[in-house]
């Protein structure tokens, strides 16, 4: 009997809409889960589908072809580790794993390297899109050992999700942890556009005073234009649902307390260990800490005085300006996301196609968007870019776009309303463009308390003063 082409080991949500999806585009799978009931939910779902659900790990490696290529969708962690060390007694030279979870991409590079001299081979593989990217398309980043890459990459880039030009939103990252790493960085750029879309729907629901509906109509809107993104489109559709159990908009009765699972957290702690400013990205991870303290907050709120947010002008201007502000904050959001990445790759050596990864986010994962065309040509037109501010395109946007961010950022600030991530994507753009920073002060300040030392502007060398004397 035919063996199964690629196998899937965890079959939760995830796990079985990637198996349906294969399934779909004419690969056969074996599917295989520790927990009975969860393979039980599998074989009655895609029953009459060339997907082979089995009940041991004996039946579901035996049931593979070889070279046997299996994508493990278990939670990052120590569950990755136990289904490695389970399925390991069995391997052979030759076998491919896939972890496809949101793993720590130094994990990766640990694992990869225990397998070292076995010849099983190794990938890390982002995979973006949530349930509905696994079944209809995700954006996948895998990376690991490249000569694995070879054997999965027609079954990887099937299963990916295709951008508007027809190509896979799949390609090689790099080796080692690189398709982890990479994915981590999607996510905090994940996090920084989520929490200044919430910046936006602050200003139009506290400060515009704008019913919900008007908020999703107005993102709907935007949506249509250069903000055009899932999250956008997203953010339209929740605005506008209604809260059976209350009449009212359903964001209205949601707890206003973010969750959070910590690859942003991991982005911003990278972000610092690589010497790399990506404020907005840390600010939208601090914002998720301060939000989870709700009553604290409630505690404070009684305490802690603000003005009274009153609004008077255009309601419809004003919504532009807002809509200027999102765009230009999303800009510097991706250049401190990219920045991460070319920091990494200098520090690892892993080679990454700044473009590519672009291209690979434009359909299928969270963060996809229109604006990704445009970062993707910016990577094109100069792969070695110091950073995405400097491009003709983005500079430009920034430029005609920039009073009204400002003015959003200086009336939000004059109101006592939080808009953290476009306060301080601000902040980073024009300490990014200014040629001389307060830094001097600093440095003097270092001298004067600890002798650390200064450059000065006119001659090389370390300088001290006797600030004492
Ligand atoms: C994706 C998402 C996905 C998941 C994150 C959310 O790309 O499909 O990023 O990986 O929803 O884990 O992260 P938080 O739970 O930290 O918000």
């Amino acid at each position: 009997m035919a063996k199964q082409e690629f196998g899937i080991v965890g079959l939760g949500v995830m796990g079985q809409n990637l198996a349906l999806n294969l399934a779909s585009r004419g690969f056969s799978v074996a599917g295989f889960d520790l927990e009975q009931r969860q393979a039980d939910v599998f074989a009655a779902k895609t029953a009459g589908r060339n997907i082979l659900t089995c009940r041991t790990q004996v039946e579901f490696l035996g049931q593979l072809a070889a070279p046997r290529r299996m994508l493990i969708m278990v939670p990052a962690g120590p569950p990755v580790d136990a289904v490695i060390a389970t399925l390991r007694p069995r391997l052979v030279r030759g076998d491919l794993l896939i972890d496809g979870g949101n793993t720590w991409f130094r994990d990766t590079v640990r694992r990869i390297s225990e397998l070292e001299g076995s010849g099983i081979l190794y990938i890390g593989a982002g995979i973006s899109g949530g349930e509905e990217g696994a079944l209809r398309g995700p954006s996948i980043m895998p990376g690991g050992n490249p000569e694995a890459w070879p054997l999965v990459r027609p079954i990887l880039q099937a299963m990916a999700a295709k951008a508007e030009d027809g190509s896979p939103c799949c390609e090689w990252i790099g080796p080692g942890g690189a398709g982890h790493f990479v994915k981590m960085v999607h996510n905090a750029i994940e996090y920084a556009d989520m929490q200044m879309i919430c910046d936006a729907f602050w200003l139009v629901e506290r400060l515009l005073r704008l019913p919900a509906a008007e908020a999703s109509r107005i993102f709907a809107a935007w949506n249509d234009g250069e903000l055009s993104s899932y999250l956008v489109g997203i953010t339209a559709t929740i605005l506008a649902r209604e809260d059976p159990q209350t009449g009212r908009p359903l964001v209205d009765s949601i707890l206003d307390a973010a969750g959070q699972t910590g690859t942003g957290k991991w982005a911003g702690q990278v972000s610092l260990d690589l010497g790399v400013a990506a404020p907005t990205i840390a600010d939208a991870v601090f914002m998720r800490t301060l939000s989870s303290l709700k009553s604290e907050r409630s505690v404070a709120s009684a305490v802690l005085s603000g003005p009274t947010p009153a609004f008077t002008g255009d309601v419809t201007a004003f919504v532009e300006m807002i809509r200027k502000a999102l765009y230009c904050s999303k800009i510097c959001a991706y250049a401190q996301g990219f920045q991460i990445l070319r920091a990494a790759d200098r520090e690892y050596g892993w080679r990454l196609k700044l473009g590519s990864i672009s291209a690979m986010w434009r359909a299928g994962c969270i963060i996809r968007a229109r604006f990704l065309d445009e970062i993707k040509a910016a990577y094109e037109r100069e792969p070695a870019l110091a950073n995405l501010l400097l491009d003709g395109h983005f500079a430009s946007a920034l430029a005609s776009y920039q009073n009204d961010w400002r003015q959003v950022v200086a009336i939000a600030a004059q109101n006592g309303l939080p808009v953290p991530a476009f306060m301080s994507a601000l902040g980073y753009y024009d300490s990014y463009r200014s040629d001389r920073l307060p830094a001097n002060l600093l440095q003097a300040q270092r001298d004067y308390f600890g002798a650390h030392t200064y450059r000065r502007i006119d001659k090389e060398g370390s300088f001290h003063t006797e600030w004492f004397a």
